[in-house]
């Protein structure tokens, strides 16, 4: 295996458009921390890069919906999404944005060295124009059916029901989300990456080269490779972004997702004048932590930038995660179905390690996951409290109660102490083989198998029986229990940074280096323990009902939303109304059609005769509670068979909101076959 000597750590750039949420977390950013705090730990040399992603077409239609500037829409975002890394403890390097200088001129240095070399393919093809608007349509402004799936609302880039990448010209009834009119064609010069020129290499590169790519994101490029790749257009018609840099370009910006992945390298220039040995540097190794809507642009997009540029290294990997949903449905900022970081936060303020723990533990690793706060509460109350907490404390709380907090001598050492140096070497390289193969649940898993044995050391050895006749062997058993948890202090740091804090301050003790743990004891006979407190707090049921009640009134506003009355159909003559005969009548029989699930057959007194009638209201209404009831039922509609039945007329019915039918009837007892007109 090739030996690295330095890392370069990337995590995907969120959108400067909204707040980040909990699939934002477990998605990317825990991940990555855990994979750089656990380097930092290991002594490497290591740069954390992160930073918001402040160009893009959904970035300018924000802020025209707010009636501000698109500077203004980042500049708000930029700061909330970078107070909430902070308050979760992602120990980014540094954390930019896409509208720095640095990032302008970085992006178009390379842009322009790519231009030079004449990689780019410059190409007038026609584009949709709005002209109500006098605007070119790029990406999310506009809008139509997906050729591939049939989704109506397919943006210009993508569709995000099938996942398929698009041009705005391969949508079916194209409309312009600024005007709703519908776009004319209308011809611009645009430049162009030759990915299909780059096909070979790509598929050398990744297929041969990099087999031990996550399954996920190792199957998506082939599939993306084997579908054969095309020029991609990198600028657009836009006010927003980076101005392509070359002449003849006025009005056209650099595509966002030519900007972004530069800003990687932009950040690293602003943090560091050694930024060339970050990125240039065969000995450095370069990782993209991402969502799985992600891997296209960080696999096959990004690398042909930075190999068409020449002067760049390449990705060792591209760990991607799977999404995350919530409460089983998927996470929706538009309608609000999402447990956001700085609104957890106010409800759990401190339980940061709580979020992060559930996140890890339950990562959409290698399929979707999902999040539920019965899950949240489990975790915390069964093995953050009981597992971990429990142990720290019992190992705290007997120290102060029998030696006055200061640690006890080893006098009475048995086999049983001798497993656990051995242990804790086990232990410790089976989280090191995790975390390096991108599998942090499994990695997280072993770092409480420490605490685990403690707590069955604990409950083996019994020392609060043993006080009353065998103080030596106490005194060695609450010893090597300390000496467990000053282990765990750092095994449990990657994942659980504010508990190892704690961890330590109870222990009174700095950082233990990685490559210590499971050599020697750390803590000598005499040191004094801080005071003992909890590390986690059981979380009670009210605490989950109400964040479960927060979610189910999301539901609701949205339902309410969704209530809002269809709009008017075309006009008709009132010869067209008079041509349909409705009458009043009574149900006088009903019963359920048999083999089906909706439909019921009725016998209706319509005043005229009495007619089968059948009708699908079996949802709504049993056939006991509807015989004598009043309807409104159009006689004249011509009869239809239904399931061999036939059936002579339509009941009119009344649609709610959630699709709920309930009968029409006149509001005073009105004879059967009275005329409605
Ligand atoms: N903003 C993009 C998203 O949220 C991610 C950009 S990653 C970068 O999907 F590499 F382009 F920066
Ligand atoms: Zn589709």
């Amino acid at each position: 295996m090739k030996i690295f000597k330095r890392y370069t750590v990337t995590s995907a750039l969120p959108y400067a458009n909204g707040p980040i949420h909990i699939g934002h977390l477990a998605g990317v950013y825990v991940p990555a921390d855990i994979y750089c705090r656990y380097l930092r730990l290991r002594g490497k040399d290591v740069l954390f890069i992160g930073g918001s992603d402040e160009h893009g077409v959904p970035i300018t239609i924000k802020a025209k919906k707010e009636g501000i500037s698109p500077q203004d829409v980042v500049n708000r975002y930029h700061e909330i999404i970078k107070k909430s890394f902070e308050e979760f403890g992602i120990s980014f390097d540094i954390y930019s944005r896409t509208t720095s200088k640095v990032h302008y001129e970085t992006a178009s240095e390379i842009f322009k060295t790519i231009y030079d070399k004449g990689e780019f393919i410059e190409k007038v093809t026609a584009q949709y124009f709005d002209e109500e608007e006098n605007q070119f349509l790029a990406d999310r402004y506009i809008t139509g059916t997906c050729p591939h799936c049939g989704n109506e609302n397919a943006y210009g880039d993508q569709c995000e029901k099938c996942g398929t990448s698009l041009n705005a010209t391969d949508l079916i009834n194209p409309k312009s989300t600024l005007s709703g009119s519908k776009p004319v064609l209308k011809e611009t010069k645009h430049w162009f990456l030759p990915l299909d020129k780059y096909e070979p290499w790509l598929r050398k590169w990744i297929l041969e080269e990099h087999k031990e790519w996550k399954a996920n994101v190792y199957g998506q490029c082939k599939s993306w490779l084997d579908q054969g790749l095309q020029p991609r257009a990198v600028s657009r018609d836009l006010d927003w972004g980076v101005p392509v840099p070359v002449e003849g370009a006025e009005g056209k910006v650099l595509y966002v997702w030519f900007d972004a992945p530069i800003g990687y390298i932009s950040a690293t220039k602003e943090l560091t004048d050694k930024w060339e040995l970050y990125w240039k540097d065969q000995e450095t190794k370069l990782v993209h932590f991402i969502g799985k809507d992600n891997i296209v642009f960080h696999c096959i997009v990004f690398p042909t930038v930075l190999k068409a540029e020449g002067s760049y290294i390449l990705p060792e990997n591209v760990p991607a995660n799977e999404f995350l949903n919530l409460e089983n449905d998927k996470i929706s900022t538009s309608r609000n179905w999402a447990v956001w970081l700085h609104e957890y936060l106010v409800d759990f303020p401190d339980k940061q390690d709580v979020l992060r723990y559930t996140l890890t533990a339950n990562a959409p690793e290698t399929k979707d996951n999902d999040f539920t706060w019965a899950d949240f509460q489990a975790r915390n109350n069964n093995e953050l409290v009981a597992i971990l907490g429990n142990f720290v404390n019992r190992a705290m709380v007997l120290t102060h109660k029998y030696f006055d907090g200061k640690i006890p001598e080893i006098t009475a050492e048995t086999d049983y102490e001798k497993q656990m140096l051995e242990e804790t070497k086990k232990i410790k390289s089976n989280i090191e083989y995790s975390i390096e193969n991108y599998r942090f649940r499994e990695a997280l898993k072993e770092a409480m198998e420490l605490a685990r044995w403690g707590n069955k050391y604990l409950a083996d050895t019994e020392p609060w029986k043993l006080i009353k006749t065998d103080e030596a062997r106490v005194k060695t058993i609450l010893n090597i229990s300390l000496q467990i948890a000053a282990n765990i202090s750092t095994l449990i740091e990657p994942f659980l940074p504010f508990t190892a804090d704690k961890l330590r301050h109870l222990l009174n003790i700095e950082k233990i280096g990685w490559e210590k743990i499971g050599t020697e004891y750390h803590l000598k006979a005499g040191h004094a323990l801080n005071p003992a407190t909890l590390l986690f707090e059981k979380i009670e049921d009210d605490a989950i009902k109400a964040q479960v009640d927060k979610l189910l009134q999301s539901k609701k506003n949205n339902e309410a939303a969704a209530a809002i009355a269809k709009p008017q159909k075309q006009d008709i003559s009132f010869d067209d109304f008079s041509k349909m005969d409705i009458r009043t009548g009574t149900i006088l029989t009903a019963e359920k059609v048999a083999k089906t699930k909706k439909l019921l057959k009725l016998t209706i007194d319509t005043g005229i005769d009495k007619r089968c009638v059948v009708s699908g209201i079996a949802e709504y209404y049993t056939s006991e509670e509807i015989i004598g009831k009043k309807v409104v039922i159009l006689v004249n509609l011509a009869p239809r068979e239904i399931k061999g039945i036939q059936s002579q007329g339509m009941i009119l019915m009344a649609e709610n909101s959630d699709g709920c039918l309930c009968f029409v009837a006149p509001e005073k007892n009105i004879m059967n076959g009275g005329e409605i007109k």
